[in-house]
């Protein structure tokens, strides 16, 4: 299928983080590596973690990710959070991932998806209940 095929658009809310990829985060056919991909999807669904657990938190399991399509240098990536489930001292997050097309940025295409779950830490690194 092409990118207009699949055209979506952004979600009503607002991004917990959105970036630009760049060369170096690419392979040598220009499409981004994902390593990368998986790196910020982490750092994305922490951020709803921290939020959660109001304070540090740690990644325990990637429970699942799927790459539905690649993502180009110059493309303007933004990457949505929720919670799926909060625990005793963990919880899962849902991370979306879109990206609007360099250079014209109106073509919007789902590329990505994960959930992972992370636990609440204190200053030792051991897993510590979460707020009620
Ligand atoms: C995260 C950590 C502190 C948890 O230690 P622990 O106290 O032995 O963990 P527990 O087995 O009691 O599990 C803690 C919570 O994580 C959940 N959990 C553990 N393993 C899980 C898995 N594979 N998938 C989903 N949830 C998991 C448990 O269900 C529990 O949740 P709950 O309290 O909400 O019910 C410890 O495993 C750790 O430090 N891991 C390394 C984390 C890290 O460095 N991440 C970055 C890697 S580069």
């Amino acid at each position: 299928m092409t990118d207009q095929e699949l055209h979506t658009t952004l979600p009503d809310e607002q991004p917990i983080m959105r970036l630009m990829p760049q060369p170096v985060n690419a392979n040598a056919q220009g499409a981004i590596i994902g390593g990368w991909m998986m790196m910020q999807a982490d750092i994305a669904g922490s951020i709803e973690a921290q939020r959660c657990a109001q304070g540090v938190v740690t990644t325990v399991a990637v429970n699942a990710f799927q790459f539905h399509q690649p993502v180009h240098v110059g493309d303007l990536v933004s990457f949505y959070a929720e919670r799926l489930r909060v625990g005793k001292t963990s919880v899962t997050v849902k991370v979306e991932v879109y990206a609007q097309r360099h250079p014209d940025l109106l073509t919007t295409v789902k590329v990505t998806e994960a959930t992972l779950t992370y636990v609440a830490v204190d200053p030792a690194g051991h897993a510590r209940e979460m707020p009620h």
